[in-house]
C-alpha cells in the first residue's frame, strides 16, 4: 500500500552570503582538511542581520506559490528550531508574506532537526483525506560559538514543500521505521542565541538512533539497502551521512565494497550541504533537492530511503518513490544560480554580523539593507517584528 501522497514541488532558498572555511581555518589556526576532508565541509551560508527563518522560509516557498498558486493550501506546518516568537507562530508571518488563504491552518513545530518530516507525513495524510494541498517548510540557521568544533558546521537555509495528493515529484512509503530517547546530545536553552552541544556524543547517537530506526524499518518492509536506489540523511555536515549509509550497510549485514556503495548511494545528495552548512530542518530536504537536482542518472521510479534525526532525539526511517516525469518540476537552475552567486565574507565581516544582536528594548530600529532574497525583515518596532517584500 502506498500513502497516496506525497511531495508535488520542493524548493530551496539560502541567504546571499556565505564564508569560505579556508579562510575560517586560517583564522582559527586549525588545518584546511580538518573541515574539508574530516567534516566534509567547503562553504557556510551566512545570515545577514535582516533575513531570518521566516524571510528565508517565504523566499523557498515563493516560486512554488507563483507556480501553482495559494488558493489550494488549506495547510500550513512550519518546522524551525530557529524560532522567532515563544508564542505567535513563525507560520504566521509567513502567511501574511505570501498571502495565503484565511482557510488555512496554520502552526510552528519543533523536535530539533526532526520536525520538517513530521510535518511532511502529517501533511500528507491529511491532504490524502482532503483532496487539497498543503506546504511544509523546513527553515533553520545553524549557529554555534565563534571558535567552538560546531562553528564549521555553521549554516542557513530552507526547504519548502508543496504536498498533494497527486504528487509530481515524490509519493511516500507508508512504513517507517521510529526511535526516540531522551537524551541531551545538542540543545538551545530559551536565553541562548548558540546551541550547546555534546559534540561526540551526539555523533554517537545519531548513529544509534538510525541503527533502531532501521531495524525497525527493514522489519516491517522486508527491505534491504540493495531495496534503496539512494539514501538521503540529516546532514550536520556531509560526512556524517556518509558515516550514518557506512552504518547501516554494516547493520544489514554487508562487509564487502562498502566505501563504493556510499559513493553510490550518497554522494549526489550532499553537493548543497557542503556549500550550505547545516541547515537543521532543513538539511534532509536540502539533500533531497540537491540529489533531485544533480543526480546524473534519472531517478523516475526508484525508490529512496531517509534518515531524519533530531536531537534529544527523534529518528525516523521511511521511503518514497520518485515520480515519472519529476525533472519537469524542478526549480534546478534557482538553486545552481543562489549557491554560485552568494557574496563572499571575510572572517571580520562574518563576525561583524555574527555579533549584531538583536535589540530587545522595545524602541523602534529599522535595519541596513543587506543583499536578500524577496522579503526582509526591516525592523522592529514595540517588540514587533516588521518584514516587507523587497
Ligand atoms: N585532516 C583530515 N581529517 C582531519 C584532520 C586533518 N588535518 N583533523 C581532524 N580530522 C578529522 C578527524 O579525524 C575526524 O574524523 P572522524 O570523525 O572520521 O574521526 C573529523 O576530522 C573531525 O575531527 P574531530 O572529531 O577532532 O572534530 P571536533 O571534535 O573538533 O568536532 C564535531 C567535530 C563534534 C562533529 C563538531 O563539529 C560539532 O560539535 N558539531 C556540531 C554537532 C553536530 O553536528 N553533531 C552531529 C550529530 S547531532 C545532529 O545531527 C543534530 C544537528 O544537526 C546538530
Amino acid at each position: 500500500m502506498t500513502i497516496p501522497a506525497g511531495i508535488d514541488r520542493i524548493s530551496f532558498y539560502t541567504t546571499r552570503y556565505s564564508l569560505d572555511l579556508k579562510l575560517l581555518a586560517e583564522a582559527r589556526d586549525v588545518a584546511y582538511e580538518k573541515f574539508t576532508v574530516g567534516l566534509g565541509q567547503a562553504v557556510m551560508g551566512v545570515p545577514p542581520p535582516d533575513e531570518d527563518s521566516v524571510t528565508m522560509a517565504a523566499a523557498a516557498a515563493k516560486p512554488i506559490l507563483d507556480e501553482v498558486g495559494v488558493d489550494a493550501i488549506e495547510l500550513l506546518f512550519f518546522a524551525t528550531e530557529s524560532g522567532v516568537d515563544q508564542s505567535k507562530a513563525a507560520g504566521m508571518f509567513l502567511h501574511g508574506l505570501l498571502g495565503l488563504p484565511a482557510r488555512c491552518r496554520v502552526v510552528e513545530l519543533k523536535q530539533a532537526c526532526y520536525a520538517g518530516t513530521i510535518a511532511l507525513r502529517m501533511a500528507a495524510l491529511m491532504v490524502a483525506a482532503s483532496g487539497r494541498k498543503a506546504l511544509v517548510v523546513t527553515s533553520d540557521i545553524a549557529r554555534y560559538d565563534l571558535g567552538s568544533p560546531g562553528e564549521p558546521t555553521q549554516g542557513c537555509g530552507a526547504v519548502a514543500m508543496l504536498v498533494s495528493a497527486e504528487p509530481a515529484i515524490l509519493a511516500l512509503d507508508p512504513e517507517a521505521g521510529i526511535h526516540a530517547e531522551d537524551v541531551m546530545d545538542f540543545w538551545r536553552p530559551n536565553y541562548r542565541e548558540e546551541a550547546v552541544v555534546d559534540g561526540k556524543y551526539s555523533t554517537r547517537i545519531y548513529l544509534a538512533t538510525l541503527r533502531q530506526a532501521w531495524r525497525q524499518y527493514a522489519a516491517r518492509t522486508g527491505r534491504t539497502p540493495a531495496d534503496l536506489a539512494r539514501c538521503c540523511y540529516h546532514i550536520p555536515f556531509t560526512n556524517m551521512a556518509v558515516k550514518a549509509h557506512d552504518r547501516l550497510l554494516k547493520e544489514a549485514g554487508i562487509t564487502e565494497g562498502r566505501p563504493a556503495l556510499i559513493e553510490a548511494a550518497v554522494r549526489e545528495s550532499l553537493g548543497y550541504n557542503r556549500q550550505t552548512g547545516n541547515t537543521y530542518t532543513a538539511s534532509l530536504y536540502e539533500g533531497l533537492t540537491c540529489l533531485l537536482d544533480t543526480a546524473t542518472e534519472a531517478l523516475d521510479g526508484q525508490r529512496i530511503g531517509f534518515f531524519s534525526y533530531g536531537s534529544g532525539a527523534v529518528g525516523e526511517f521511511f521511503s518514497g518513490t520518485v515520480v515519472p516525469g519529476y525533472r519537469d518540476h524542478l526549480f534546478t537552475e534557482k538553486h545552481r544560480e543562489l549557491i554560485e552567486t552568494r557574496t563572499r565574507l571575510t572572517v571580520q565581516e562574518y563576525e561583524d554580523i555574527f555579533n549584531l544582536c538583536m535589540p530587545t528594548d522595545g524602541w523602534e530600529y529599522s535595519f541596513s539593507q543587506y543583499r536578500t532574497g524577496p522579503f526582509r525583515l526591516s525592523g522592529v518596532n514595540a517588540h514587533r517584528r516588521l518584514y516587507e517584500a523587497v
